[in-house]
C-alpha cells in the first residue's frame, strides 16, 4: 500500500506535470550504492538503475568527491573558452574507445543527433553525395531518443504519431538482418545507425555475426557504421563496449547514460578525424556540452569502471543472474535473455502483465520496470555483489511461483 504521504507527493507530481511517464507508485528520496529509500524510509534494491545510467551505484563516494570539488572550483564556462578539464576527459574517452575524437553533449538523444549531423556532413563533403539526398539506414524496433528527427525513424506509433511532419532521410530495415542492410544500400547511403542490442525494444539480441557483417558491408560500400551504445556501452554487457563482443571497430560511437556516473547528463559522439573535420565553428554545439563539471565526472566515471572491476563484475554476475533466472521453473517465464547485467525476462501475459509483476516486486523491495509490456528488465548498478543478487533472486522466484499458483486456484 502506498502511504498517504507518498500518495500526496504523487498527486502533486501528476497535477503539475503531464502524464508522459507512468511511474510505479513509489516516491524515492534517498540512494546509496545499489539501494534506494522511499520517503517512508522503506529500502529497495535498484534493479532499474535509471535505465542503466546508474552503473556506478547511487552517490558513488569518489564521484561525489569529484562533484563537490569540481563544482566548488569551476562548473560551467560554455565552450567559448578552453578549460583544464575538457582536454583530459576527451583524451581518456577516446583512448578507451580507440577513436580519434569525441564531441561532448548532454543527453543521449543529443549525441544521436550529433552522430546524424556528423554522418551527413561527411557524406556530402567527403563522399560527395548530392545535396539533401543522404540516407541513413536504421533498424526496426530501434530506440534512439525523443527528438523530432529521432522519432521520425522510430517504429513505435505512440512515439511519433501527431508529432509530424517527420524528418526524411531514414530507411528502417529488419533488426538482426545484414541482408536487409545490404539491400537497402544505395549511392546515397551515408551511414548505418543501430544499437548492438536493442534495450528499450526489450533487450533484443541480434545474431552473433550481425555486427561483423554490418562492418564488412559498410566498409565495402564506403558507408559509416555508427553504433548507439548509450545503453549497451560502458560495461553494461560485460565488455567496455558491446562492439567488443564482435571484435570490430565501428566508425562512430554514441555514449551517454553511465558516462554521467549517476549524477548528471553526460553524452558524446566519437569518431575519426576524417568525419569530425567537417564540424567547424558554428556548425554544432551545446551550451552545457563538455562543461567542466561534466568533463570531470565523465573522466572519473570511465576510470572507475576499470579501477573497480565493474566490467568484469557485470560479465560474471550477469551470467550468474541470467542462468539463475533461467532455472526458475515456472510457466510464467517464457524466456530469459541478456548480456552482462542487462537481462530481460519475458513474461507470459496470460498470467500477469509486466507492469503488475513490477508492482508485486516493488512491494517486496525490488525496483524494476517492464518494457514492451511483457519484458521485465533487470539492470542493477554494476557494483552489485553476489549476495545482493541472491537476495533478489529469492524474491523474484517466490513472487513468480506465487503468481503461477494463484492463477491455478
Ligand atoms: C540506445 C539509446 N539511445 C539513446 C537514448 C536516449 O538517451 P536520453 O534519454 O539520455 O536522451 C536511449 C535512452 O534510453 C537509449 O537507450
Amino acid at each position: 500500500m502506498t502511504s498517504s504521504n507518498q500518495r500526496s507527493l504523487i498527486e502533486i507530481e501528476s497535477n503539475f506535470g503531464p502524464d508522459n511517464y507512468k511511474p510505479l507508485p513509489v516516491v524515492l528520496s534517498k540512494g546509496e550504492g545499489v539501494w534506494v529509500w522511499d520517503v517512508d524510509n522503506k529500502k529497495y534494491l535498484d534493479m532499474m538503475s535509471a535505465y542503466s545510467a546508474v552503473s556506478h551505484g547511487h552517490s558513488h563516494p569518489e564521484l561525489l568527491k569529484v562533484l563537490h570539488e569540481q563544482s566548488a572550483r569551476l562548473a560551467l564556462t560554455s565552450r567559448a573558452f578552453y578549460t583544464d578539464t575538457l582536454g583530459p576527459y576527451l583524451e581518456t574517452i577516446t583512448s578507451v574507445s580507440n577513436f580519434d575524437m569525441a564531441l561532448p553533449m548532454n543527453s543521449g538523444a543529443e549525441a544521436v543527433e550529433t552522430a546524424i549531423k556528423a554522418s551527413r556532413r561527411w557524406a556530402y563533403r567527403s563522399k560527395k553525395i548530392e545535396p539533401n539526398k543522404a540516407e541513413i539506414i536504421v533498424a526496426d524496433g530501434n530506440f534512439h531518443g525523443r527528438t523530432t528527427t529521432i522519432i521520425s525513424f522510430s517504429s513505435d506509433a505512440n512515439s511519433k504519431d501527431d508529432f509530424g511532419p517527420h524528418t526524411p532521410g531514414f530507411i528502417s530495415v529488419e533488426f538482426g538482418s545484414s541482408k536487409a542492410i545490404e539491400e537497402a544500400m544505395t549511392e546515397n547511403t551515408a551511414a548505418v545507425l543501430v544499437e548492438p542490442i536493442q534495450g528499450e525494444g526489450g533487450i533484443i539480441i541480434p545474431p552473433d555475426n550481425w555486427l561483423a557483417e554490418i562492418r564488412d558491408i559498410c566498409t565495402k560500400h564506403g558507408v559509416l557504421m555508427i553504433l548507439d551504445e548509450v545503453q549497451s556501452g560502458l560495461g553494461r554487457t560485460g565488455k567496455m563496449f558491446a562492439f567488443e563482443h564482435a571484435n570490430i571497430q565501428p566508425d562512430g560511437l554514441i555514449l551517454g547514460k553511465a558516462l554521467g556516473g549517476g549524477f548528471m547528463p553526460v553524452s558524446c559522439f566519437l569518431s575519426s578525424k576524417e568525419v569530425m573535420q567537417w564540424l567547424n565553428p558554428g556548425s554544432h554545439g551545446s551550451t552545457f556540452g563538455g562543461n567542466p563539471l561534466a568533463a570531470a565526472i565523465g573522466k572519473r566515471s570511465i576510470e572507475l569502471l576499470e579501477e573497480e572491476n565493474l566490467i568484469e563484475n557485470s560479465r560474471v554476475l550477469g551470467e550468474f543472474f541470467k542462468n539463475a533466472l533461467g532455472d526458475i521453473n515456472s510457466n510464467v517465464i517464457k524466456e530469459v535473455r541478456g548480456k552482462g547485467l542487462w537481462i530481460g525476462v519475458v513474461i507470459d501475459p496470460n498470467f500477469i502483465s509486466g507492469k503488475e509483476l513490477s508492482k508485486l516486486l516493488l512491494k517486496e523491495g525490488i525496483l524494476c520496470k517492464e518494457t514492451h509490456e511483457t519484458v521485465i528488465r533487470f539492470a542493477p548498478p554494476l557494483i552489485i555483489n553476489k549476495e545482493e543478487i541472491e537476495w533478489a533472486l529469492e524474491i523474484i522466484k517466490t513472487t513468480i511461483l506465487k503468481v503461477e499458483s494463484e492463477s491455478r486456484s
